[in-house]
């Protein structure tokens, strides 16, 4: 089979496609004919080997957590899914022709291949974050970086909740916000007198990782009422970093049912098809998008 890798830490240009062999499902797991993996931007770090203690490899290595496609391989103990049934889900490698998964879910009626391939990491995360702030129904949360993967996704499953959202995204995504029900406003400079000109904000959430902690816990109003999972130096702000993945098997689940009642939708920027994974981690590093990008197999 066909599939990205890696020989060398590096830019996008180290990723190849290569003939490998093709993987199989272990005990308590499942192989998919890949259609679509979503593009994260971990994927990209974990190129770069910048992250290293979380994701250790050995190289060469593929490429990939999320994907979608069609059962062909059910693994020892697995109840529940079928040779033939279409899932998304977390597995590793999966910018490959055939993946394994770890954890999945059936994918709800109407949804692309290409589109759910765009779901699961960014729900996971979305759902871990918005437990840890501790956020509560009729509170407002402040969102810098809400226009991407996980901010889309966050948006849409506070506003299911009854919580306000201001958030911040670039000129162009400011629609895009409105759309999702969030109060819109740009980053950049003076963006904290637009945010306070906006009312309170009871909790804030850093999506971005750009350099902004010090100004949330000023709106916010205390450290412990912010969560970060992009900037790394959250500590010596008192700010929560997010690194630890909760339960992917129940954030899969909740986005089932959010998604078959019209309620949760993430968009696909853009889709590429398998050859040019470099392409799609050079557009996923230039740091805007809106929803997610996904390789199509
Ligand atoms: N710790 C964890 O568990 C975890 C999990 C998932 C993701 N992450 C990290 O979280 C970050 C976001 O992930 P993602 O998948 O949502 O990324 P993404 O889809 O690539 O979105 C990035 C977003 O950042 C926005 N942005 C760029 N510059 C900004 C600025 N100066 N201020 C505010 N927003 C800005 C962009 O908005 P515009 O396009 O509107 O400019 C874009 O929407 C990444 O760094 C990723 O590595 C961490």
């Amino acid at each position: 089979m066909r599939k990205v890798s890696f020989a060398e830490f590096g830019g996008p240009d180290v990723l190849r496609l290569i003939d490998a062999e093709e993987p199989h499902a272990g005990p308590g797991r499942i192989r998919i004919a890949v259609r679509a993996a979503g593009v994260n931007p971990v994927d990209w770090r974990i190129r770069e080997g910048q992250v290293l203690k979380a994701h250790p490899i050995e190289l060469p290595s593929g490429v990939g957590l999320d994907a979608s496609g069609v059962v062909d391989e059910v693994g020892e103990g697995v109840e529940g899914v079928a040779v033939g049934d279409h899932v998304f889900g977390e597995g590793a490698d999966t910018y490959a022709e055939f993946a394994v998964l770890s954890a999945w879910a059936r994918m709800p009626e109407g949804l692309t291949f290409e589109e759910a391939a765009g779901y699961p990491s960014v729900v996971e995360t979305a759902l871990r974050v918005l437990r840890e702030v501790g956020v509560r129904p009729g509170q407002t949360l402040l969102v810098s970086g809400a226009s991407g993967g996980v901010g889309s996704a966050v948006l849409q499953i506070a506003r299911e909740r009854g919580i306000a959202v201001i958030g911040t995204a670039g000129a162009a995504n400011q629609d895009y916000l409105r759309g999702l029900g969030a109060t819109a406003t740009t980053y950049g400079e003076g963006w904290v007198e637009r945010v306070r000109r906006l009312g309170p904000v009871d909790a804030a959430l850093d999506l971005a990782g750009s350099g902004v902690l010090r100004e949330l816990v000023e709106l916010a109003g205390d450290p412990r009422k912010v969560v970060s999972i992009a900037d790394l130096r959250a500590p010596e702000f008192g700010v929560r970093f997010s690194g630890v993945a909760g339960s992917v098997p129940d954030a899969l689940a909740e986005a089932v049912t959010l998604i078959s009642r019209g309620r949760l939708h993430i968009p696909v920027e853009k889709s590429y098809p398998l050859a040019e994974a470099a392409a799609a981690h050079a557009d996923s590093q230039a740091g805007h998008a809106r929803g997610r990008r996904v390789l199509v197999v």
